[in-house]
Protein backbone atom coordinates (compact mmCIF):
# COMPACT_ATOMS: atom_id res chain seq x y z
CA UNK A 1 0.00 0.00 0.00
CA UNK A 2 1.68 3.55 -0.51
CA UNK A 3 0.83 6.97 -0.62
CA UNK A 4 1.12 9.69 -3.11
CA UNK A 5 0.71 13.48 -3.46
CA UNK A 6 -1.32 14.73 -5.87
CA UNK A 7 -1.99 18.20 -6.79
CA UNK A 8 -4.68 19.44 -9.40
CA UNK A 9 -3.08 22.45 -10.67
CA UNK A 10 -4.52 26.69 -10.90
CA UNK A 11 -7.41 26.70 -13.38
CA UNK A 12 -9.29 23.35 -12.92
CA UNK A 13 -11.52 24.64 -10.75
CA UNK A 14 -12.41 27.35 -13.23
CA UNK A 15 -12.82 24.79 -15.87
CA UNK A 16 -15.74 22.82 -14.05
CA UNK A 17 -13.08 19.53 -14.29
CA UNK A 18 -12.14 18.71 -11.15
CA UNK A 19 -14.72 16.30 -10.38
CA UNK A 20 -14.32 14.68 -13.37
CA UNK A 21 -9.86 13.83 -12.30
CA UNK A 22 -10.94 12.74 -8.87
CA UNK A 23 -13.44 10.40 -10.50
CA UNK A 24 -11.29 9.12 -12.26
CA UNK A 25 -8.73 8.03 -9.03
CA UNK A 26 -12.40 6.99 -7.79
CA UNK A 27 -12.73 4.28 -10.10
CA UNK A 28 -9.71 2.97 -9.35
CA UNK A 29 -10.54 2.27 -6.50
CA UNK A 30 -7.72 4.67 -5.13
CA UNK A 31 -8.28 5.99 -1.65
CA UNK A 32 -8.35 9.91 -0.91
CA UNK A 33 -6.84 10.30 2.42
CA UNK A 34 -6.85 14.21 2.43
CA UNK A 35 -7.87 17.06 0.76
CA UNK A 36 -7.67 20.86 0.54
CA UNK A 37 -8.35 23.64 -1.55
CA UNK A 38 -4.96 26.36 -1.39
CA UNK A 39 -2.74 29.08 -2.97
CA UNK A 40 0.63 28.26 -3.02
CA UNK A 41 3.55 30.65 -2.28
CA UNK A 42 6.63 30.60 -4.41
CA UNK A 43 8.33 29.69 -1.26
CA UNK A 44 6.33 26.63 -0.86
CA UNK A 45 6.43 26.05 -4.64
CA UNK A 46 9.78 26.58 -4.53
CA UNK A 47 10.12 23.41 -2.14
CA UNK A 48 8.08 21.84 -4.26
CA UNK A 49 9.82 21.29 -7.36
CA UNK A 50 13.23 21.86 -5.91
CA UNK A 51 15.01 19.84 -8.26
CA UNK A 52 13.56 22.11 -11.54
CA UNK A 53 15.01 24.99 -10.01
CA UNK A 54 17.91 25.39 -12.35
CA UNK A 55 16.13 24.60 -15.24
CA UNK A 56 14.92 26.75 -18.13
CA UNK A 57 11.54 25.97 -17.55
CA UNK A 58 11.22 26.83 -13.92
CA UNK A 59 10.27 30.34 -13.96
CA UNK A 60 7.28 29.78 -16.37
CA UNK A 61 6.62 26.79 -13.79
CA UNK A 62 6.66 28.67 -10.69
CA UNK A 63 4.47 31.03 -12.04
CA UNK A 64 1.39 29.01 -13.24
CA UNK A 65 1.62 26.87 -10.51
CA UNK A 66 1.66 30.33 -7.77
CA UNK A 67 -1.08 31.67 -10.00
CA UNK A 68 -4.05 31.04 -8.38
CA UNK A 69 -5.98 27.87 -6.73
CA UNK A 70 -5.09 24.02 -6.78
CA UNK A 71 -6.04 21.29 -4.51
CA UNK A 72 -3.93 19.09 -2.57
CA UNK A 73 -4.45 15.51 -2.24
CA UNK A 74 -3.14 12.62 -0.34
CA UNK A 75 -3.78 9.42 -2.69
CA UNK A 76 -3.56 5.41 -1.38
CA UNK A 77 -3.61 2.19 -2.84
CA UNK A 78 -1.66 -0.55 -3.52
CA UNK A 79 0.59 0.58 -6.27
CA UNK A 80 -0.45 4.04 -6.51
CA UNK A 81 1.93 5.93 -6.90
CA UNK A 82 2.89 4.50 -10.34
CA UNK A 83 -0.92 3.71 -10.80
CA UNK A 84 -1.85 7.69 -10.73
CA UNK A 85 1.29 8.87 -12.73
CA UNK A 86 -0.03 6.38 -15.09
CA UNK A 87 -4.01 8.33 -14.79
CA UNK A 88 -1.98 11.83 -15.07
CA UNK A 89 -0.17 10.92 -18.77
CA UNK A 90 3.03 12.13 -20.07
CA UNK A 91 4.86 15.61 -19.41
CA UNK A 92 5.28 16.59 -22.47
CA UNK A 93 1.97 17.59 -23.98
CA UNK A 94 2.37 16.13 -26.91
CA UNK A 95 3.29 12.68 -25.60
CA UNK A 96 0.19 12.72 -23.41
CA UNK A 97 -1.91 9.58 -24.88
CA UNK A 98 -5.45 10.44 -25.18
CA UNK A 99 -7.57 9.08 -22.33
CA UNK A 100 -5.21 9.75 -19.40
CA UNK A 101 -5.75 12.96 -17.72
CA UNK A 102 -3.32 15.28 -19.63
CA UNK A 103 -3.49 13.25 -22.95
CA UNK A 104 -7.59 14.87 -22.53
CA UNK A 105 -6.83 18.08 -20.69
CA UNK A 106 -3.47 19.34 -21.07
CA UNK A 107 -2.87 23.15 -22.78
CA UNK A 108 0.66 22.93 -22.92
CA UNK A 109 3.75 21.51 -20.77
CA UNK A 110 3.50 23.61 -18.36
CA UNK A 111 -0.41 24.34 -17.90
CA UNK A 112 -0.91 20.28 -17.29
CA UNK A 113 -3.68 19.93 -15.03
CA UNK A 114 -2.30 17.47 -12.66
CA UNK A 115 0.85 16.58 -10.40
CA UNK A 116 1.47 13.09 -9.24
CA UNK A 117 4.97 12.06 -6.88
CA UNK A 118 6.99 10.17 -8.77
CA UNK A 119 8.48 8.06 -5.84
CA UNK A 120 7.79 6.67 -2.75
CA UNK A 121 10.33 9.01 -1.24
CA UNK A 122 9.25 12.27 -3.41
CA UNK A 123 5.55 11.44 -2.05
CA UNK A 124 6.34 11.42 1.70
CA UNK A 125 8.50 14.38 1.35
CA UNK A 126 5.53 16.47 -0.56
CA UNK A 127 3.14 14.87 1.80
CA UNK A 128 5.16 16.54 4.34
CA UNK A 129 5.41 19.46 2.75
CA UNK A 130 1.53 20.14 2.39
CA UNK A 131 0.12 18.22 5.04
CA UNK A 132 0.13 17.90 9.16
CA UNK A 133 -0.32 14.35 10.31
CA UNK A 134 -4.00 15.26 11.72
CA UNK A 135 -4.95 16.01 8.36
CA UNK A 136 -4.37 12.63 6.94
CA UNK A 137 -7.02 9.95 7.39
CA UNK A 138 -6.33 5.95 7.34
CA UNK A 139 -10.19 4.68 6.94
CA UNK A 140 -9.17 2.45 4.45
CA UNK A 141 -6.50 0.97 7.37
CA UNK A 142 -9.40 0.45 10.19
CA UNK A 143 -7.04 2.74 12.07
CA UNK A 144 -9.13 5.06 14.66
CA UNK A 145 -8.61 8.69 14.20
P1 LIG B 1 4.84 17.05 -12.09
O1 LIG B 1 3.88 15.96 -11.71
O2 LIG B 1 4.20 18.41 -12.18
O3 LIG B 1 6.07 17.00 -11.22
O4 LIG B 1 5.27 16.70 -13.60
P2 LIG B 1 6.20 15.50 -14.09
O5 LIG B 1 6.69 14.71 -12.92
O6 LIG B 1 5.48 14.79 -15.15
O7 LIG B 1 7.41 16.29 -14.77
P3 LIG B 1 8.69 16.93 -14.08
O8 LIG B 1 8.71 16.69 -12.61
O9 LIG B 1 9.88 16.53 -14.87
O10 LIG B 1 8.47 18.49 -14.35
C1 LIG B 1 7.68 19.29 -13.47
C2 LIG B 1 6.82 20.22 -14.29
O11 LIG B 1 7.67 21.11 -15.01
C3 LIG B 1 5.97 19.52 -15.35
O12 LIG B 1 4.70 19.19 -14.87
C4 LIG B 1 5.87 20.58 -16.45
O13 LIG B 1 4.81 21.48 -16.21
C5 LIG B 1 7.18 21.34 -16.31
N1 LIG B 1 8.14 20.86 -17.30
C6 LIG B 1 8.90 19.75 -17.26
N2 LIG B 1 9.66 19.63 -18.37
C7 LIG B 1 9.36 20.71 -19.13
C8 LIG B 1 9.80 21.18 -20.39
O14 LIG B 1 10.64 20.57 -21.05
N3 LIG B 1 9.26 22.35 -20.84
C9 LIG B 1 8.33 23.04 -20.13
N4 LIG B 1 7.84 24.19 -20.62
N5 LIG B 1 7.89 22.63 -18.93
C10 LIG B 1 8.39 21.48 -18.44
MG1 LIG C 1 7.62 15.59 -11.23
Amino acid sequence: YQRSFVMVKPGIFRRKIVGEIISRMEKKRLDILAMKMIKISPKLAQHHYHEHVDKSFFKNLLSYICSGEVLVMVVGGENAITQIRSLCGATKVEDAAAGSIRGDYAVSTTENVIHASDSPESAMREIDLFFRKEEIFAYNMDISQ
